[in-house]
Formats: C-alpha cells, structure tokens, sequence
C-alpha cells in the first residue's frame, strides 16, 4: 500500500489505542514486522499539549519512518493548527480521528461521533489536508448506528477532500466494541473509492487476516487489540500473506526477550514508577491466554520496582521454558 511517498509494507498497520500505542509498543510492532504503526490520539486542544501526558506522545526522536499521529478534536480550524504543530514536532502523516466511540471524546463531540454531521466531516477534512504538506489519513467507523451506516458518503468526501488512506473499523459508534466485526460495509466502501482503504476489526489470527483481506479487497488491515500482549502477529500475518503459511509461536526464550526489552523500553520512556505500572498492563496481556495467567499477572502486580518486576518476569519465563509451569 502506498500513503503518498510511503510505501506501507507489509500492509498490516497497528491501529492507534489511547494508552496502548505510545513509542515504546509502536517501535516494538514495527520492529516485529507493522509496516506502520499510528500514536495515540494527541487532543487538538492547544491547551493540553503542554501537559506530561501530551508531551510524551509527542516524543517521536529515533522513531522509523513514516511517523504517523493521530489527532482527536471537533474544530476545524483547531484540528487545522494540531496537524501544524505535530507535523512540525516530527509527524509525516497526519491521521484524523472519527473512529473512536470513548465517552470521553465522544462528549466533546469528536471522535466518531463526528460521522453524524456530513457537512462538519467535509470542513474538518479539508481544513487538516490545506494545513499540512504532509499526507493525511482518516479512521472512520461504519456509521453512527445501524440504521444510519453512512461510512459510503464519509469516503467520498474523504476521497474528494485529498485523504491519502481511509481506515475503516467495521462496527457503528453504537456498537461500541460489541458483537463481531463486518466487513460488507468495508468493501463497499473499497469498490467506491480510489483512496487505499484499511480494513479495522477483530482480526486477531494470520487466517483471518487473509480472509478478511480477501472479502474486503482491502489495500491493509489495521490490528488493533490483536496486537496487546502479541506484538508478533504482524511477522505472523506479513509471513502468512506472503507465504500461504503459518509462523510457529514464539519460544518462551523469545517471548522474555522481547518482553523484557519492552519493559526496559518502557522504564527508559517513562521513568521507573509510571514504568513499571504500564508494564503492568502489558505483562497482563501477554499472560492472557495461558493457563497459569492469573499467577504471573498476581507475581507481577505485586512488583513495585523495575528491578522487582524484570526479575518476577525473567523467572516466570524460564520457569515456563523449563516446563515446570505446564503441569501447575
Ligand atoms: C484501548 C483502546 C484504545 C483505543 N484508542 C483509539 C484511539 O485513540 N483512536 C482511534 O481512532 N481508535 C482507538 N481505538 C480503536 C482501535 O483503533 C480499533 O479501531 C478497534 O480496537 C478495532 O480494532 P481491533 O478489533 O483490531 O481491536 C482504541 C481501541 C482500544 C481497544
């Protein structure tokens, strides 16, 4: 897929996730095989960049190209200066947020609750593609509920205002998370327009990822919560669609390799304290789907330290190796 001058490949793209898709995890899925990987959302609100959180989302020093970051707001002429000043601060792509139904950007009236007012999409568009060099990206939901699926009128006008890609998440703002994914609307959309489109929604295995490929027509996939505590399906995916064939699992030896560069990355970013408490999260996610789960998550939680916390891991993980873990 190309994005302006970048060419995104393999097409499989880590979708932005407040409080998930900070630098640490973007440059650990594009080292293990995102061809792009979006920021959190950054507020267009000038009067929030100043704060820690802000500046730390900011931090795009030593990052691959293309930097992509998105940005949240309901102003066209704020979410105008936001694209300005990211794309000043680092960003080569710029991507608009009408995607996400949190309550919290949904209140201010942005996010995807954006979709329900065409004529304010269309000004929002066009203001953010006039403001910047760079190219501009948008992440749309399906529409706004299910009666009102208007996610066809919303790529033409991204189409027509010089969006460079469209993501598409197959669910309504209604939907929230709920139910499955569809992919009708998204391939509706990709037979509409010209503009690469990126296909959003509950793809979690290289199998499905290919279908969903497949049925949509879609230019990319974009992986959202497939990828917490799994950095490694991108590999899996990219190699599957490349191949036909599946990646074995990751060695536990390679599971505490790149889980223990992740928290030292973390520790590096934030400082120790915030550190260890995001780590938290992710240590979590990647003991999800293992029986002996709840142990580590409950070894792990209890550690304060950084120094607590690599040695808890380091000994889950060849206690693991070792196979003492299995028969607990
Ligand atoms: C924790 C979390 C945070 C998210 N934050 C954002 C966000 O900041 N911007 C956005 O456009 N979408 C956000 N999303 C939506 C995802 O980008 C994605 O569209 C959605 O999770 C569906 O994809 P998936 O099934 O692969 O997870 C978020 C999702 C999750 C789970």
């Amino acid at each position: 897929m190309q994005i302006g001058p970048y060419r995104i490949d393999p097409p499989v793209v880590l979708a932005p996730m407040a409080g998930v898709t900070d630098k640490p995890f973007r440059l650990l899925c594009k080292r293990l095989g995102a061809g792009l990987a979006v920021s959190e959302m950054t507020n267009a609100d000038p009067r929030l960049w100043h704060t820690r959180k802000s500046l730390q989302r900011m931090d795009h020093a030593g990052e691959p190209e293309p930097v992509s970051v998105q940005i949240a707001g309901y102003d066209p002429a704020m979410l105008a200066e936001a694209a300005r000043f990211n794309v000043a601060n680092g960003a080569q792509l710029i991507d608009i947020n009408m995607g996400c139904p949190a309550k919290k950007v949904c209140n201010v009236w942005s996010g995807s609750a954006l979709l329900q007012d065409e004529p304010l999409v269309a000004r929002i568009v066009k203001a953010v593609v006039d403001a910047v060099e760079v190219p501009v990206t948008l992440k749309i939901r399906t529409g706004w509920d299910r009666q009102n699926k208007n996610a066809l009128n919303i790529a033409r006008i991204a189409e027509d205002s010089g969006i460079a890609a469209l993501a598409v998440h197959g669910r309504t703002r209604a939907d929230k998370y709920e139910g499955e994914a569809e992919y009708d609307t998204i391939t509706a959309v990709k037979a509409a327009v010209r503009i690469p489109v990126l296909a959003n929604g509950d793809v979690n295995t290289p199998q499905h990822a290919r279908h969903v490929l497949d049925v949509t027509g879609a230019d990319a996939l974009m992986i959202g919560r497939g990828a917490q505590g799994r950095p490694w399906i991108f590999r899996e995916i990219a190699h599957y669609l490349a191949t036909g064939e599946l990646l074995p699992a990751p060695q536990p030896a390679e599971v505490a390799q790149i889980l223990i560069g992740h928290l030292e990355q973390l520790y590096a970013f934030y400082g120790e304290l915030q550190g260890v408490r995001i780590a938290r999260k992710h240590l979590g996610w990647y003991a999800r789907d293992r029986p002996e789960n709840a142990a580590f998550r409950q070894v792990v939680n209890r550690a304060e330290s950084a120094e607590a916390q690599l040695r808890l891991t380091r000994d889950y993980f060849a206690a693991l190796a070792a196979g003492e873990l299995l028969a607990a």
